[in-house]
């Protein structure tokens, strides 16, 4: 378990608890790289797609025309939000939300809450701290009636450090298909260890992106911009960055590929020619050869099949779903059994 050291920022209404290893994000990375780039095939993370400017690059997905999760999503919860809150039992809830990122779709659901009660905590927790210091001002600049305990860390540390917190019921978010990153044996981990932070009658709405045709999902991850490929490749610019890596950014692409039958839209790096790439501070270099590709994402898809039985399979039970008009996306009420 990590050990969280508290910032306190002059304000009572925010703290700011920055987790251990968010607080080193370079060991983590290192270690990582290091041993994802041995692999064969190699693979990285996405959670550290999220550096200053790779959150900033996510914000800017959110708004291309191909990727339509973010406005779905939002449709939803402009929509359904107060009947969304009034499933939960209780008068006063507390919010936390895993991954919350800007914020802004998370927005909805705090008006919803204070059309029903005075007050609020709000519990955050992303792996950004510049996300998180930027989000947290703009919501309580919003909103007088709101209290924020944050924490940056990953998934894990935070769900470890959530456990020491002092709640009422709670609604737990968990927004925009961000479980989409985890494989199933990974999702059920991470539900398990939600749920077990929770107590029976509180709920998590888990936002999941719906299996489609793979020309509107290799679109959604393949923008005709550029973006998306920014957003990847900023993964090796990261690594240029922070461990005196040298790799030319221009000698690799971005490729996405939709599996059908693993329900994944997977995302890679791919070499456009033979280079070895050295990476000074792990004291290493990598060989590539031409069209080798890195790994650097999984995006599942769900059906609402899948969805009920990870929900009873992990503690929880799938009460209601929401969708948008064009039944792109899903927003699941999952009640703590
Ligand atoms: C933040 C994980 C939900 O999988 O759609 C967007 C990340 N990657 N475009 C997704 C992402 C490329 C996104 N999640």
């Amino acid at each position: 378990m990590s050990q969280a050291s508290s910032e306190r920022i002059p304000t009572e209404r925010l703290v700011i608890h920055n987790l251990a290893r968010a607080t080193d994000t370079r060991a983590g990375l290192a270690e990582d790289v290091r041993a994802g780039l041995s692999l064969s095939p190699k693979r990285l993370f996405p959670k550290y797609f999220y550096d200053a400017l790779g959150s900033e690059l996510f914000e800017a997905i959110c708004l291309l025309p191909e990727y339509y999760l973010t406005r779905a999503e939002n449709e939803i919860l402009t929509r359904h939000a107060d009947e969304i809150i009034r499933e939960v039992d209780g008068q006063s809830l507390s919010l936390i939300e895993m991954g919350s990122g800007s914020a802004s779709k998370t927005r909805l659901v705090i008006e919803a809450l204070l059309r029903r009660q005075s007050e609020l905590l709000f519990i955050p927790v992303d792996i950004s701290a510049s996300a998180l210091e930027t989000s947290s001002r703009v919501l309580l600049q919003s909103y007088p009636a709101l209290r924020i305990e944050a924490y940056a860390g990953d998934y894990f540390d935070g769900l470890a450090a959530l456990s020491e917190v002092k709640r009422g019921r709670t609604l737990a978010l968990f927004l925009g298909s961000n479980i989409g990153n985890f494989d199933a044996d990974e999702a059920h981990t991470f539900l398990c260890a939600l749920r077990r932070v929770l107590n029976s009658g509180d709920a998590l709405l888990l936002g999941a992106d719906l299996r489609k045709s793979s020309e509107v999902l290799e679109a959604a991850y393949d923008d005709a911009l550029g973006v998306t490929a920014a957003f990847n490749l900023n993964q090796l610019a990261r690594i240029n960055r922070e461990l005196d890596a040298s790799f030319q950014l221009r000698a690799f692409r971005h490729r996405v590929i939709y599996n059908k039958s693993a329900g994944r839209v997977e995302v890679y790096i791919e070499s456009l020619r033979e280079q070895t790439v050295s990476i000074r501070k792990l004291g290493m270099q990598i060989h590539f050869s031409e069209g080798e590709r890195i790994h650097t994402e999984n995006s599942y898809k769900y059906d609402l099949e899948g969805l009920s039985q990870m929900a009873s399979a992990t503690g929880f039970e799938r009460t209601r779903t929401w969708t948008d008009e064009r039944e792109q996306f899903s927003s699941n009420l999952f009640v703590c059994q």
